[in-house]
């Protein structure tokens, strides 16, 4: 072992990607119009994933769209969290590059637990203001792109997220993606078409420009549930 590979790196969470997926790829409508289509065990199962995670992560439009507000999803797995060392709700961070996020969003009205913002200076000083009436805390990354690393590190040291899951849209998990910070997916399979080639799907994007480049997972679980297909992928090393 080199010296080098022997310097422990600074820690990151453990990140991990839930979506719901048609027999398409897709995982909204392209008019946007449809953003829920798996069954109410797909959604007993997003649940169940938060209740495993300090934090739940979203892009901008995935929270105005859904209207999510990222709680715990009630008693039952407000005991799992506690009864899996974690806070009672999870932390809500939210992905605004611009900072053209709605303030409006009904996530933003629900003070349960803390809301943290990532950022960059493309974002309008007065709008950051705005922000930081109503979230928690913003980190804003230096220059045009968030730098994702940097803002996962932080949430790792200043707010304790060892376990961090993603809930997309397709814009947030294709960056996570090309900077190599996803652990695991997990993708349930639905058996609809939405077709659409507009349709936003798992990883949108600037997305991979080599087949080097792309990001390898293997399959570790495939269950079968009445119509669904819940699969997890996890990262190839
Ligand atoms: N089926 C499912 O499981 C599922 C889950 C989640 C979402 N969805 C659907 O997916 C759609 C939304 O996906 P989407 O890809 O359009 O949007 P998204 O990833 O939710 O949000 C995109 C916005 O988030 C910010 N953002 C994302 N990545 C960024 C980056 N690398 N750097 C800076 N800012 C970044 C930007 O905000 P600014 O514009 O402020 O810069 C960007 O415009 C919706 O239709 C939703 O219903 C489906």
């Amino acid at each position: 072992m080199s010296p080098k590979s022997q310097v422990p790196g600074p820690k990151l969470p453990f990140v991990f990607v839930n979506m719901a997926m048609s027999a398409d790829g897709k995982i909204a409508t392209a008019n946007r119009v449809v953003h829920s289509f798996g069954s109410a065990r797909d959604l007993r199962h997003l649940y169940e994933l938060r209740a495993t995670a300090d934090a739940v992560m979203c892009g901008a439009r995935t929270v105005e769209i859904s209207q999510a507000t990222l709680g715990n999803g009630g008693e039952a797995f407000r005991r799992r969290r506690l009864k899996n060392g974690l806070a009672e709700f999870p932390l809500r961070v939210i992905v605004t590059g611009s900072g053209s996020i709605d303030l409006g969003a009904k996530l933003f009205q629900k003070r349960f637990s803390p809301i943290l913002v990532l950022t960059t200076r493309r974002a309008p000083q007065k709008k950051l203001m705005e922000l930081g009436r109503v979230a928690d805390e913003i980190k804003i990354s230096e220059g045009a792109e968030i730098d994702f690393r940097a803002a996962l590190r932080w949430l790792r040291e200043k707010w304790q997220v060892k376990r961090l899951l993603c809930e997309g849209g397709g814009e947030l998990n294709d960056a996570l993606f090309r900077a190599g910070l996803v652990d695991e997916i997990n993708v349930t399979i639905c058996p609809k078409i939405l077709g659409g080639r507009l349709a936003p799907t798992l990883a949108d994007g600037l997305g991979m420009g080599r087949l080097a480049e792309a990001e390898k997972f293997e399959l570790t679980s495939l269950k079968r549930k009445k119509a669904e297909l819940f699969t997890v992928f996890l990262r190839q090393h």
